[in-house]
């Protein structure tokens, strides 16, 4: 299959930008005024209207402009052309729990996967009103400046930043460990609610590594795009070459890459941790 052109990639990312802009209007319209926060199945998985309508915001922008492309929506699921090999991947709002505690640290991320492969992102965060975007190729910026990661080449002399998955209290794969390890060989450990941040945070030197496992690929197509156009690598914890759909992720400035894998695979278990 021929790849889409830059033009191609342009258009795709302008579409992505008005839609993460237009929904990040909705959340800052919503803040402070959720009257229907609900819990979604697993307990603290939380929805609000914010998350609602802000969803149907992008799946409006899109839809007028690419009617037969497919839609993976958080809210929505599964919409549109089954056979396209165009998918975005819509999160509304990535950090529902931050919002929904009043917390101003959300974004919206909506990313473009050709063949799989995520190819376009935009996040924008309305608290911060930081918006990231890139396209393979075309390079990535933060309110259209271009942006890089950091050079941070040792782990000790690193920031990371992690999560912890809905499903953290029914699994003993919960990342607790990983946390506690990884909190002792570097500079810090971050945890603050928004996949799609954290991965910007990378991507624009603020952080220099991420990990985290059951994400869903709405949480991290976007940033993924904008992480490796500024420089940064994104593999399975492995190193080997990341499977969107594992919810498993190590994205770094590259420099500290093959010591955050190592690390992360040689975690004792947490009744065998000392210091
Ligand atoms: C969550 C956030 C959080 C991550 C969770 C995600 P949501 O997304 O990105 O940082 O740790 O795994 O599910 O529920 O706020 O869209
Ligand atoms: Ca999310
Ligand atoms: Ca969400």
């Amino acid at each position: 299959m021929t790849q889409p052109t830059p033009e191609q990639l342009q258009v795709f990312l302008d579409v992505a930008t008005e839609s993460v802009l237009a929904a990040g209007a909705i959340l800052k319209d919503r803040w402070g005024k959720l009257n229907n926060i609900q819990e979604k199945g697993r307990p603290g998985d939380l929805v609000t209207e914010a998350d609602k309508l802000a969803e149907a915001e992008v799946l409006e922008v899109l839809h007028r402009h690419f009617r037969d492309h497919q839609i993976l929506a958080e809210e929505s699921g599964i919409l549109g052309n089954a056979d396209s090999r165009y998918v975005w991947a819509i999160d509304p709002l990535d950090g529902t729990t931050n919002y929904a505690h009043g917390l101003p640290l959300a974004a919206t991320s909506v990313g473009l996967m050709v063949d799989g492969v995520p190819s376009v992102g935009a996040v924008y965060n309305p608290f911060s009103d930081e918006l990231f975007r890139a396209a393979k190729g075309l390079g990535a910026t933060c309110n259209r400046r271009p942006i890089r990661v950091s050079q941070t080449a040792k782990l000790d002399r690193s920031l990371l930043i992690t999560g912890f998955a809905y499903d953290r209290r029914e699994t003993t794969d919960n990342n607790y460990a990983e946390f506690c390890h990884l909190t002792h060989l570097t500079q810090g450990v971050r945890r603050l609610g928004c996949a799609s941040m954290d991965l910007a945070g990378v991507a624009c030197g603020r952080l220099d590594g991420y990990w985290e496992r059951g994400l869903q690929p709405w949480d991290i197509a976007a940033g993924i795009v904008i992480l490796e156009e500024a420089g940064g690598k994104v593999t399975a914890y492995n190193g080997s070459s990341l499977d969107i759909s594992s919810g498993r992720i190590l994205a770094t400035n590259s420099l500290i890459h093959d010591s955050l894998s190592r690390a992360l695979l040689n975690t004792p278990a947490l009744n065998e941790w000392k210091s």
